[in-house]
């Protein structure tokens, strides 16, 4: 019985250790095929996801998806997808919207002009949800976003504006919950089952392809926002990407994260003050 247990565990190691493999070679793979990194994402999640492309593609091991991948673009598009983890949602937490609204927006009136730079943007609706705040407090008439995100199909998306009907209620609460002051239907227009978002909310927008862990900054920026993406890399990804924020960051510049998300334990944690701690400004 010892034994058994003995073996069943080394055997548990062994497809452990092989597994663990399986995805570096992958990885590295993609990276030298692609020049998509991923070498540095955080393994729990990555792994999680790499077996739902393998099974999704009727495969039974990591080794043949990376043969797969070597092979065929399109199912390197399915696992960008499924990489870039998309979810998203307008005024997402609408605590650190109201926070910006009534904390960030009134700083941003004193500057003549500026730039903002929205991290890792998904779809988009984390965009428009900003350009409706800064709008309402005055300041998107002299303000560029420029929203970056690491999947051309998902920025595609954000440019088109077209959202789905049947989220605009839970859209509509967010908004109200982050100070939304109108009626949050002014902002679009119903056609078929989507909703078409005013083009005058993307006429400040700079749409592009960014990877935050292979680039650098591109700009000098008074705002980053950049929510829900640091929690898929690594301590050393994270560090890198903190640090392109630090120094892509103006003087009195504002940083703001997702809500699992900290600066705590960041070589830059000295740097930052709290603007409000809840809202991960
Ligand atoms: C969960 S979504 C968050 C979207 C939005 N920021 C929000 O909070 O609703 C994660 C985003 O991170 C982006 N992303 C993941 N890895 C990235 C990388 N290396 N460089 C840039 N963006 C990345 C994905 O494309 C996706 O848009």
């Amino acid at each position: 019985m010892f034994v058994d247990t003995r073996q069943a565990e080394a055997a548990a190691t062994d497809t452990r250790d092989t597994e663990a493999i399986e995805m570096s070679l992958l990885l590295e793979a993609v990276y030298q095929r692609y020049g998509f990194d991923f070498r540095e994402y955080a393994p729990v999640s990555l792994k999680r996801r790499l077996w739902r492309r393998a099974l999704g593609e009727g495969l039974d091991s990591i080794s043949k998806l990376q043969d797969r991948l070597l092979r065929d673009p399109a199912c390197m598009e399915r696992l960008l997808l499924d990489l870039s983890i998309n979810v998203t949602a307008m005024c997402r937490d609408p605590t650190c919207y109201l926070a910006i609204r009534e904390k960030v927006a009134p700083l941003l009136k004193t500057y003549p002009f500026t730039r903002i730079w929205v991290a890792g943007c998904s779809t988009g609706e984390e965009v428009y949800s900003l350009a409706i705040l800064l709008a309402e407090n005055d300041v998107y008439g002299r303000t560029r976003i420029y929203a970056t995100a690491i999947n051309q199909l998902a920025l595609d998306q954000a440019r088109h504006s077209v959202y789905p009907l049947d989220r605009m209620q839970e859209y509509t609460e967010n908004y109200l919950r982050a100070g939304g002051r109108r009626s949050f239907s002014e902002y679009y227009v119903a056609a078929y089952d989507g909703a078409l978002f005013d083009a005058a909310l993307s006429e400040n927008v700079v749409w592009a392809q960014h990877n935050l862990a292979q680039e650098g900054s591109f700009n000098e920026f008074q705002v980053i926002l950049c929510r829900n993406v640091l929690i898929y890399f690594d301590k050393a990804l994270q560090d890198r990407v903190q640090r392109l924020f630090y120094e892509s960051l103006g003087r009195f510049g504002t940083l703001c994260l997702g809500n699992k998300e900290s600066m705590r334990f960041s070589a830059y944690e000295d740097s930052y003050e709290v603007v409000d701690g809840e809202a991960k400004i």
